[in-house]
């Protein structure tokens, strides 16, 4: 007697899933173009979640299997999707056209020779985990199946193939949404993608698959019915949560895996003891790192390699990508810091822009509209207002005064600027580079400095100031005088 669910234990010794998956090859197909992408761009290389789409997918498989049990099947822009991955040590095979998802796994056939089990999977699907793979093949491996596949009940499937049972419970066929009757597509249950296939009957059958549909492809899911008509025995595996299975087929689609994504990354890192304010809206990439007690506003982007310490506080609308973060920093919002290092107790924004190399000494304090390249303050140093600073190195306790500019460019080469400790450079200053302004010297409010400031002095560096007394009155006096003769009928 067969059953839905043949008795097999979610958990299976460390010993049984050693020896099931050493003999098990698993075959990524992410060889289309994706049409309903609309894009000039094939779909598994379309990010979600802060990675390419056939990256989400060999992040799941690769905790099942080593790379050498691994095959991407790649066929349109084949170079960049195999560039993209390459470094992960898995193996490719090429699909000369795109013929078909049945076409597509014919073409890693030599690739997975050897493997007593082969599961197949699509490259666009970015929300499988590793557990639910693992559960696939041990499955298909524990019950004399020739093919176990995973199935879900959608509220809404339309666009899935949908999956014909038997009344025992088996799999008779799997009918794509395009050659479906009207009744066929109101049923719920669909085809996943998710398959694990005895090695011998997927080999043994894949080419009597015929591209008799209306698309004209080889479609993987006829070879269901065709092992059905052989005698052979095809299993569902239902799977409760539908999510972790959605297929990416168009953008509306590809938002959808985003968000569920960073939900993920969200709630990992808030059981990790970081506050994260309405998180449903913030935007953090999958390796960035984050300690305890640190708080992120709503909106805010963490994004690329970031790693914030422990109790920080990253503004709402706040931007940082490969920055780095130590203990009790306050990024405030709006505020960008790209590939910048903020040392502990360091202050940013709001609305501030950091980049390219820049980097706050402890305590640092950087406030509005402050743009900082290539540049770093010293300890206790602060820019609280409205300037612009780069290649410029400014030393402890140095003040920068509102609307201070370093005009580090002449036009052909940038050149640096040394502030040294405790120096006082006045509002407006503009400070033209090359020039050092020596320790504990001022400059005066809305002076140009072209030459060097030695230390302890004060450089002036504009027009003096010129009072005219009673200017006003007598050009009152004249102006009156002018009105009269204009008026004057002669
Ligand atoms: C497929 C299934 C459908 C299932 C759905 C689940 C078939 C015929 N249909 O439909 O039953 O419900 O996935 O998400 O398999 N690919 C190739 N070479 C090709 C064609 C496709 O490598 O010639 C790759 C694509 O890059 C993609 C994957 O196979 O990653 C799936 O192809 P797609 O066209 O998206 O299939 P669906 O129409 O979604
Ligand atoms: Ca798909």
């Amino acid at each position: 007697m067969l059953l839905n669910f043949p008795g097999i234990p979610h958990r299976h010794t460390p010993w049984v899933r050693m020896v099931v998956m050493d003999d098990t090859a698993i075959v990524i197909l992410a060889a289309g173009l994706g049409t309903r992408m609309k894009s000039r761009h094939a779909k598994v290389l379309h990010r979600a979640g802060g990675r390419a789409l056939i990256e989400h997918v060999l992040e799941a498989v690769l905790e099942v299997v080593p790379p050498q049990q691994i095959v991407v099947v790649t066929g349109c822009q084949a170079e960049a999707v195999e560039s993209l991955v390459r470094d992960r040590g898995v193996r490719f095979a090429r699909q000369q056209e795109p013929r078909g998802t049945g076409h597509a796994v014919m073409a890693a056939r030599d690739a997975t020779a050897g493997a007593k089990r082969v599961a197949v999977l699509y490259g666009d699907c970015p929300l499988l985990t590793a557990e639910t793979l693992r559960r696939l093949i041990a499955h298909q491996a524990a019950s004399d199946a020739a093919a176990v596949l995973l199935t879900t009940f959608l509220d809404d499937p339309t666009g899935y193939g949908r999956i014909l049972r038997d009344p025992d419970g088996r799999i008779v066929e799997i009918v794509e949404e395009k050659s479906a009757t009207e009744e066929q597509r109101a049923i719920r249950e669909i085809n996943a993608g998710f398959y694990c296939f005895a090695a011998a009957a997927l080999w043994e059958h894949i080419r009597e698959i015929r591209p008799d549909n209306a698309a004209g492809e080889y479609y993987l899911t006829d070879l269901v019915k065709i092992l059905r008509q052989a005698g052979k025995m095809v299993l569902p595996l239902p799977h409760d949560n539908s999510q972790e299975l959605l297929g990416i087929n168009t953008r509306a689609e590809l938002a959808a895996a985003d968000r569920i994504l960073r939900e993920r990354i969200a709630r990992r890192l808030m059981l990790e003891g970081v506050t994260i304010e309405k998180p449903e809206t913030v935007t953090i990439d999958p390796e960035v790192r984050i300690g305890m007690d640190t708080v992120i506003g709503p909106f805010a982007q963490i994004l690329g390699r970031s790693v914030i310490g422990e109790n920080c506080r990253v503004g709402a609308c706040a931007i940082l990508e490969d920055a780095q973060l130590e203990d009790d920093v306050a990024v405030e919002p709006f505020s960008v810091v790209r590939n910048a290092r903020l040392e502990r107790g360091a202050q940013v924004g709001p609305f501030a822009r950091l980049r390219q190399h820049a980097h706050l000494a402890p305590g640092a304090r950087v406030g509005n509209f402050v743009e900082l390249k290539n540049t770093s303050l010293g300890a206790g140093a602060r820019a609280l207002h409205l300037a612009y600073l780069g290649d410029a190195t400014v030393g402890q306790d140095v003040n920068i005064g509102a609307g201070t500019i370093t005009c580090n460019f002449d036009g052909y080469t940038k050149h640096p600027t040394h502030i040294a400790a405790r120096a006082f450079i006045g509002s407006n200053a503009t400070l033209v580079a090359p020039v050092e302004i020596g320790e504990e010297s001022y400059v005066g409010a809305g002076s140009v400095i072209t030459d060097d400031v030695p230390p302890g002095a004060l450089a002036l560096g504009r027009a003096r100031q010129v009072n005219k007394p009673g200017w006003v009155e007598k050009r009152k006096r004249e102006r009156a005088a002018e009105k009269r003769r204009s008026e004057s009928p002669l």
